[in-house]
């Protein structure tokens, strides 16, 4: 979402002149765009500001200025605390107020005081931002839903990017119709908790995220719909038959699950148990059977014992997750887990993510490997590194690396896969066959 944030951050700034550039020593404005979610989010800040300084006064001595903004949710979190500890920053705002940068910039520029924007007005933002003018290539982004009720006790989001909130339906589909003109073939929806999405004008009947997903499909030349992340509580019947019944909605889901372990989950006040989630896999899978599925995973929650950690990995086992993100938990200030009792020694959550991790790589492998001998539709969006090579993704989000002509960029194709590799696979043009005319084998 922050590159989606920060994409938008360019387009409302420049109709007042500013371009992005590529190397900060250029910039006549730096915003740092925070993330609170990462360990040591505020330390990172700080030092990055140290740095920023040094050139601010560089700039300073030679008749330039540099005017200093943090955006996101770490100037969320802390605020005017940013402006009290590193007073040279110009302006701190939350991720709710990017629409109002030129105003903030002009009060700046007339040093009619320093802007502090943490306001929570999420149906403004999008209400005054411009269209999305970023749409360069054939995947984009398009935010749906923010914030999050649920208060999961290790999380901080529900504190920085405030309540629930959904964007109406028609504004989506707007929004996503000006992406496939611009030549956008794969858009991801996106919210801090995607599922909770009820897109309704005041007073109809809410519209809940299948509903969305069958609805885009219409637009001619969007052949590719993903959506990130998912709370799995409340992944609903008609989200489930999305991915039964709409082809372009790809069979590759982000489903955090944290901990297989009940006692665990429930002290993380998730609302699902481990049964509840294999079920909700068997349903999804039943639905599209070959699914691929990712989660994250928090090792070392406070009080998880070797049996807990147990049950995490039965479940990845059970699953078969084809990749994750895993985290050793650690403390964040002002939630409730912070102050539990019964806090993992770092060498024990060190031990269990390493071993958890392996675990993941290897089914990773496992997966990438039982693609080769198969074709499958890629959408190339990047040069590879090697010469005349092309990189794209697979419907199940692996990275593809083919040689390709440039005339292909931007495509989808299809891919004899030849090679797997642990992060990858590699394959070669089936320009012969037809788009989506892919052979039935799929990945196992
Ligand atoms: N400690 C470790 N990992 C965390 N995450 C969120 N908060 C914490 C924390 N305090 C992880 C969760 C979440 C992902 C985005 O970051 O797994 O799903
Ligand atoms: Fe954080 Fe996700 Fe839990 Fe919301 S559902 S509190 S964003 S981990």
């Amino acid at each position: 979402m922050n590159v989606y944030d920060a994409e938008r951050m360019v387009d409302v700034l420049s109709p007042i002149g500013y371009l992005a550039t590529n190397t900060v020593e250029d910039a006549d404005l730096v915003i740092l765009n925070t993330c609170h979610i990462r360990e040591k989010a505020s330390e990172k800040v700080y030092s990055e500001l140290g740095r920023l300084r040094v050139l601010q006064e560089k700039n300073q001595k030679n008749g330039r200025s540099l005017m200093i903004a943090v955006a996101g949710c770490v100037a969320q979190a802390e605020g005017e605390e940013i402006i009290s500890r590193a007073p040279f920053v110009d302006m701190v705002f939350g991720p709710q107020a990017y629409h109002k940068l030129p105003e903030m910039i002009a009060h700046v520029s007339r040093k009619v005081g320093k802007p502090l924007e943490t306001e929570f007005d999420t149906q403004l933002k999008f209400d005054q931002l411009p269209k999305q003018q970023g749409a360069q290539g054939s995947q984009a982004f398009l935010t749906i839903q923010e914030g999050c009720d649920k208060f999961c006790t290790f999380c901080v989001v529900p504190y920085t990017r405030g309540a629930e909130f959904s964007r109406p339906m028609p504004d989506v589909m707007q929004e996503a119709k000006h992406l496939v003109a611009a030549g956008v073939a794969e858009i991801t929806l996106l919210g801090q908790n995607v599922n909770a999405y009820h897109g309704a004008e005041k007073g109809e009947a809410a519209i809940g995220l299948g509903r969305l997903i069958a609805e885009l499909e219409t637009i001619d030349g969007l052949e590719r719909i993903r959506y990130t992340t998912s709370y799995p509580a409340e992944v609903d019947d008609q989200l489930i038959e999305a991915h039964r019944d709409v082809k372009a909605l790809m069979p590759f889901l982000h489903l955090p699950v944290q901990s297989g372990s009940d006692t665990i989950l429930k002290a993380m006040n998730r609302r699902h148990n481990a049964a509840e989630y294999r079920d909700l896999v068997k349903r999804l899978r039943d639905a599209r059977p070959d699914l691929a599925l990712s989660s994250d995973f928090i090792v070392g929650f406070p009080g998880e014992t070797n049996a807990d950690f147990d049950a995490t990995m039965n479940l990845i086992k059970d699953v078969k997750y084809t990749q994750a993100y895993s985290f050793k938990y650690s403390p964040r200030p002002g939630t409730p887990a912070a102050l539990m009792p019964m806090q993992v020694d770092e060498a024990v959550k060190s031990e269990r993510l390493a071993q958890l991790q392996d675990l993941i790589n290897n089914q990773q492998k496992a997966f990438n490997e039982s693609c080769v001998g198969t074709n499958m539709p890629v959408l190339l969006d990047r040069v590879g590194r090697h010469e005349g090579q092309l990189v794209g993704r697979s419907p199940y989000m692996q990275a593809v690396h083919v040689v390709a002509d440039a005339q292909w960029m931007g495509k989808i194709v299809n891919v004899d896969i030849t090679n797997a590799h642990a992060n990858s696979l590699s394959g070669t043009l089936s320009v012969d066959k037809n788009k989506n005319g892919s052979d039935e084998r799929v990945c196992a």
